[in-house]
């Protein structure tokens, strides 16, 4: 089935927060901050600002009817700066105003006065400080003391990764008006519009049964908008609500790219041993998360980063600590992956130090050590399904490693100026909200009279086709054509206490919903087909109902009608909730994920040895997508994360200044990967596997795992420029922008 949004994206006929018509009397609204990443507020003087014609009124949070508060797991984030800044970007009030103009005038009229307090941008020295969102958490197994002794190599290191920017198309906006009563209807793009729901009721002292939330799409999430659309969601409606009247925000990119938190930048060290036949048998490492001035996810992502330490491989003695720690940056969330890819960059640094160490290439390393049937995770939960292996053999196979190696060899002895590099990225993820309590959804599905079909569910389509695959799901359990089905926006008075659409479980937990409500719908009908043909076999296709003997046949349409004449429901609420997966935080053991996704990339690159600049050559994918459901929709998955994970690893280059402002601002300072930057070939293979029960369809999630692939870029630069430049010792510190190369390219050791 093609991708239901294809038509309408292209013509420009989809529906964006930014293109719902405009309901007359509109406000519009824009945040305020100051210029300090840390400081005590003294003063603010919004005099100059509240006389400007045509400002409504300017909020702060003396205003706020409810509690000043939208932290999500910890209650720790204002949503109004009332006595202290924390970042710089962090809104300390709101103008509302007759149009976003005259706002953007106002705030240039606001004056705030404040006592400067140091600044704390690096984790490492807010661990020093005891500046942490959470106490440490640690994952162990085996006895990582006794193991040293074993082992016939001990290599440390240090490895810094740097955030990365969601840059959705579409900015962080919501558009809010009043219905009757004191409720509001507030469209959001937004990943989660429960916790949008929850935390607009808390700030305005609501039940939550008064705020309906609507999302039709998101133009881009990206974990971005999974707690982070909230925000703007609750000034709007704030506003709304003091004033009466419809408030509309949409974020410039530049206030986006400022006030938004990041994927979370980490500074780790590392020990990795290895026996002579380069096994690995002790990993030990500290994960600093720099999670910036509040919780918002940090402490799921922790808990994430730490599942995904050992990546694919199986290492029998680990102790992997994790601090999360408090700066003065905008505070940062979920981004695909969700912590997952930082713990793995680590343990790719620390194989490739040891490969270098030891003189043997890191894919020998990666290779002896992937993980099989029956081998435990650090975290108790014992692996079936293992397909690391198969995944690399496949690789191996299709793409012929040793021949990519001796092709990189033969061109590198025969130039100067451009060196080749390479890389093989496996990867293991795990599948499920790492929180148990999350992972469940619900869907509603009613069909017409008329025989035409409605679908809702928590789902939230961000361009990664999710609402394709919940029409597919239902199509072909009802034998139906797709313009007979059409899906409902994400609301929260159709669908009640939505997971947000991440984790990339969105299929799986909406689609096993809406599988249960269509299959119930499904045996009811065949109830009444069966009174009209007798006890025979029944089957749905092509809009028809027919007996297995041929004997019997009635279109869908006609069969609804009869059924509704016979007063059977035709509307059904359907509920899903992971089975097996439980997972025990006071011992830090589990089986938290219902599955893994597991995949093999060779990443090939060229260095101008002169310029610093690269090119990927080419990225060859086996990927297992157990039994895809939509490959091309699923094909698109791995090719859109894994150029945003080489652009996190290349070019994408989040500053700070030592003042804590962003400086990397604007598309013209953060540079991401365009036509010209994309590997110039990719090739995606599908392993043949037969796909878990536990995945809709037997079709495995694929929205966050491929990012990881583009952890190879980073290592593949590494090689090309250690053929330069053999005798360097060279930091791993991500990303490995054109400049960073040009300087280790030339660097000599100390
Ligand atoms: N693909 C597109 N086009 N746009 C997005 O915002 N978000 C990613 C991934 N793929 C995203 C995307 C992230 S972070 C997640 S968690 C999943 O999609 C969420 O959707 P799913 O659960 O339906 O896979
Ligand atoms: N993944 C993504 N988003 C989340 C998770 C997770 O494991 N937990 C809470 N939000
Ligand atoms: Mo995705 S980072 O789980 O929204």
């Amino acid at each position: 089935m093609i991708n239901i949004d294809a038509l309408n994206h292209v013509k420009g006929k989809s529906i964006y927060l930014d293109d719902i018509p405009e309901i007359s009397g509109t406000l519009y609204c824009l945040p305020f901050y100051a210029e300090t990443a840390h400081g005590r507020i003294k003063d603010v003087n919004i005099q100059a600002a509240k006389q400007l014609s045509g400002i409504s009124a300017i909020f702060l949070a003396e205003d706020i009817p409810g509690a000043n508060q939208i932290g999500g797991i910890i209650p720790d984030e204002p949503l109004f700066a009332a006595n202290e800044i924390h970042y710089w970007g962090q809104p300390i009030g709101l103008i509302v105003g007759v149009s976003e103009h005259i706002c953007r005038k106002a705030r240039k009229l606001i004056r705030i006065s404040f006592d400067e307090l140091p600044v704390i941008t690096c984790p490492r020295e807010a661990q020093k400080l005891n500046h942490l969102i959470v106490p440490p958490r640690k994952f162990k197994i085996g006895q990582i003391d006794k193991a040293w002794s074993e082992c016939d190599y001990i290599i440390e290191g240090t490895a810094d990764i740097n955030g990365q920017e969601h840059l959705y198309i579409e900015t962080q906006g919501a558009y809010a008006w009043p219905k009757e009563g004191g409720s509001l209807y507030v469209a959001s793009s937004t990943q989660g519009p429960t916790a949008v729901q929850r935390t607009i009721a808390t700030v305005l002292n609501l039940p939550m049964h008064k705020i309906e939330v609507n999302v039709v799409r998101l133009g881009g999430g990206f974990g971005g908008k999974e707690d982070q659309a909230t925000m703007w969601a609750v000034m709007a409606a704030l506003a709304a609500q003091k004033l009466n009247k419809p408030v509309k925000i949409s974020l410039h990119r530049m206030d986006d790219m400022c006030m938004t938190g990041k994927r979370h930048p980490y500074s780790s060290d590392f020990r990795i041993g290895l026996t002579k036949s380069l096994k690995i048998m002790a990993y030990e490492v500290i994960h600093y998360q720099n999670a910036g001035a509040s919780a918002d996810l940090s402490p799921a992502i922790l808990e994430r980063t730490l599942f995904h330490s050992t990546n694919a491989y199986y290492i029998p003695n680990v102790e992997a600590t994790a601090w999360s720690c408090k700066t003065n940056l905008p505070p940062n969330t979920a981004f695909r992956g969700f912590g997952g890819p930082q713990g793995k960059f680590v343990i790719e640094a620390a194989i490739v130090k040891a490969a270098e160490s030891i003189g043997v290439n890191p894919d020998d390393i990666q290779k002896a050590n992937l993980v099989d049937n029956g081998d435990e995770f650090p975290y108790g939960q014992v692996i079936e399904n293992a397909e690391a292996k198969h995944s690399w053999e496949e690789c191996d196979l299709a793409f012929k490693l040793d021949e990519i190696k001796h092709k990189v060899e033969i061109f590198n002895d025969s130039n100067i100026r451009y060196k080749k590099g390479y890389a093989v990225q496996p990867i293991c993820f795990g599948i499920s909200f790492t929180n148990t309590m999350m992972n469940h959804a619900r869907a509603l599905v009613h069909i017409y009279q008329d025989g035409s079909v409605v679908i809702s569910t928590g789902a939230v389509e961000m361009g990664q086709g999710v609402n394709t695959k919940l029409l597919q799901i239902a199509t072909e359990i009802f034998g139906i054509s797709p313009e007979k089905v059409r899906l409902e926006s994400t609301n929260t008075l159709r669908i009640a206490n939505t997971s947000p659409t991440a984790a990339s479980a969105g299929a799986d937990l909406n689609g096993k919903a809406l599988e249960i409500a269509c299959n119930t719908l499904k045996n009811r009908l065949i109830q009444v087909a069966e009174s009209n043909f007798g006890n025979k076999e029944i089957i749905f296709c092509h809009d028809q109902i027919k007996t297995t003997d041929n004997k019997n046949q009635i279109s869908w349409t006609a069969l609804i009608l009869l059924a509704f004449q016979q007063r059977v429901s035709l509307s059904e609420h359907a509920h899903y909730a992971t089975p097996v997966i439980h997972y025990d935080k006071t011992k830090e053991k589990g089986h938290p994920f219902a599955y893994h996704v597991y995949g093999t990339a060779i990443l090939e690159v060229t260095v101008d040895c002169l310029k610093g600049t690269y090119q990927f050559d080419s990225v060859k994918i086996v990927h297992d997508f157990g039994n895809s459901m939509n490959t091309d929709v699923d094909n698109g998955q791995i090719e859109g994360g894994l150029v945003q994970g080489i652009g996190w690893m290349t070019m994408e280059e989040i500053l700070y200044n030592e003042k804590g402002k962003l400086i990397s601002n604007a598309l013209s300072t953060y540079k991401v990967p365009d036509i010209y930057s994309v590997p110039k070939e990719i090739i995606i293979r599908h392993l043949e596997t037969i796909g878990p029960e536990l995945a809709i369809k037997k079709s495995k999630a694929v929205g966050e795992p491929p990012l990881m692939y583009g952890l190879g870029a980073y290592f593949a630069i590494r090689k090309a420029v250690k053929s330069f430049n053999p005798l360097a010792h060279l930091a791993f510190d991500a990303p490995y922008t054109p400049e960073k190369v040009l300087m280790d390219l030339y660097r000599r050791n100390k």
